[in-house]
């Protein structure tokens, strides 16, 4: 028998591999997503064999994600607990749909990935999973095994012959695409702890970034970006573009004590340089773009599917429902946003659309010939008829 496994080529992952083979007496494949993080990934396909695998597939994912991923995220505007940009929580969605693939493929029976019994990983690997392929079995190891830190996984590499590379002296654990960059743990755990400058790798601190403001410009087709500064290219190409021109800015850095699905709260530290940009000038085209109610309504839908991203149920039929409801609120949602960055900080310099709905002439206090004041009387007198009708009652009642 066969399992795949998802691999990061990182200690964790690699133990894995020799541990199923001796619990479950199966071959292992290794599959290793690539969603923009940084890796040598010859050298992860290599660490891969070296640890017992038969075979390693590494899966460059990188413009399905920003397309199918990212983007349908920003278009809905999802935030969850008003911080968190989803940056994990939308990516274990994909790599498990690349599991599934690969495991019909293979013909493989199980799938186990490296997610620990305590995180929110688990449930979105684990759901996602069940959504494309109910009969595929589940194997969770850090819920088996008897390893309980990185020191009883070393020990067991070593007992295995697994290659253990010098650790990074970054003590986080950390999750990293194209979207985002977690760190959580080590001094981190205590919310009284400010995060010390050495926690960020992608972005610049405020306080390093060029005392002169960046001007940057960006245009939305159908609530997606499609150009960055006047250039067009592909959504990974725009992404990238933006993450090194908000790195550079010390843009999109979130600190925030959030709930976990499983219960606990836990303390994350995200960088979002090129993401923060985006959600930011997306939400000043919908400013221009939207009517009212839609812009309310879509708010609460925006908070919903936040909660379904963060728990994993980005397979979910509900997910399906609301995002053709967001795709319809897109569909003017097209223009220009220039934005100002300034050590951390996003200011808004100016948005045009052809299809916005601000209309000067409307809003002008000068003299107009669209709106009569006299009008707004008797609109004042229904849409308040329910207070006047409850103060008379509360006067006649003495209440
Ligand atoms: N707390 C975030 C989330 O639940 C980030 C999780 C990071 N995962 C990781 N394996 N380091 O989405
Ligand atoms: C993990 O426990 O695997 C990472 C943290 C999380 O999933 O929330």
């Amino acid at each position: 028998n066969k399992v795949v496994l998802a691999y990061s080529g990182g200690l964790d992952t690699s133990v894995i591999i020799p541990w199923l083979k001796e619990n479950y007496g199966c071959e292992v494949v290794a599959v290793c997503c690539n969603l923009g993080q940084p890796e040598d990934y010859a050298a992860v396909e290599k660490k891969a064999i070296a640890s017992g695998a038969v075979k390693a597939y590494i899966v460059d994912c990188r413009e399905e994600f920003v397309s199918d991923y990212i983007w349908p995220t920003v278009k809905a505007g999802a935030v969850y607990e008003g911080k968190y940009l989803l940056g994990t929580s939308f990516a274990r969605p994909l790599i498990a749909k690349k599991l599934v693939e690969i495991a019909k493929a293979e013909g493989a029976d199980a799938i186990a990935h490296g997610a620990t019994g305590k995180g929110n990983d688990q449930v979105r690997f684990e759901l996602s999973i069940k959504a494309l392929s109910p009969n595929t079995k589940i194997i969770a190891p850090w819920r088996e095994w008897e390893l309980k830190s990185r020191e009883d996984c070393m020990a067991y590499a070593a007992k295995h012959n697994i290659p253990v590379v010098a650790t990074k002296t970054h003590p986080y654990s950390m999750d990293q695409n194209v979207w985002h960059l977690s760190h959580e743990g080590g001094d981190l755990e205590d919310p009284a702890n400010a995060p010390k400058s050495d926690v960020y790798l992608v972005s610049k601190s405020p306080e390093e970034a060029p005392d002169v403001p960046t001007t940057v410009e960006i245009t939305f087709t159908e609530g997606v970006p499609t150009a960055v500064n006047g250039k067009t290219g592909t959504p990974l190409e725009l992404l990238n573009t933006l993450n090194e021109i908000g790195a550079a800015n010390g843009i999109g850095i979130v600190d925030i004590v959030e709930n976990r699905l499983v219960g606990m709260k836990s303390r994350g530290v995200y960088e979002n340089p090129g993401g923060a940009i985006i959600m930011y000038a997306h939400r000043e085209m919908e400013y221009l773009c939207l009517d009212r109610a839609t812009f309310h309504y879509k708010e609460l839908v925006a908070n919903k599917y936040a909660e379904l991203v963060y728990d994993g149920m980005w397979f979910a039929p509900l997910m399906t429902a609301l995002q053709a409801f967001v795709d319809a609120t897109q569909k003017t949602v097209t223009g220009t946003v220039t934005l100002k960055l300034y050590k951390g900080n996003i200011i808004s310099a100016g948005a045009t659309s052809p299809y916005s709905l601000y209309n000067q002439e409307f809003v002008t206090f000068e003299e107009d010939d669209v709106y009569d004041q006299a009008d707004a009387e008797g609109f004042i007198n229904l849409f308040g008829l329910p207070l006047t009708i409850n103060a008379l009652m509360k006067e006649k009642a003495g209440l």
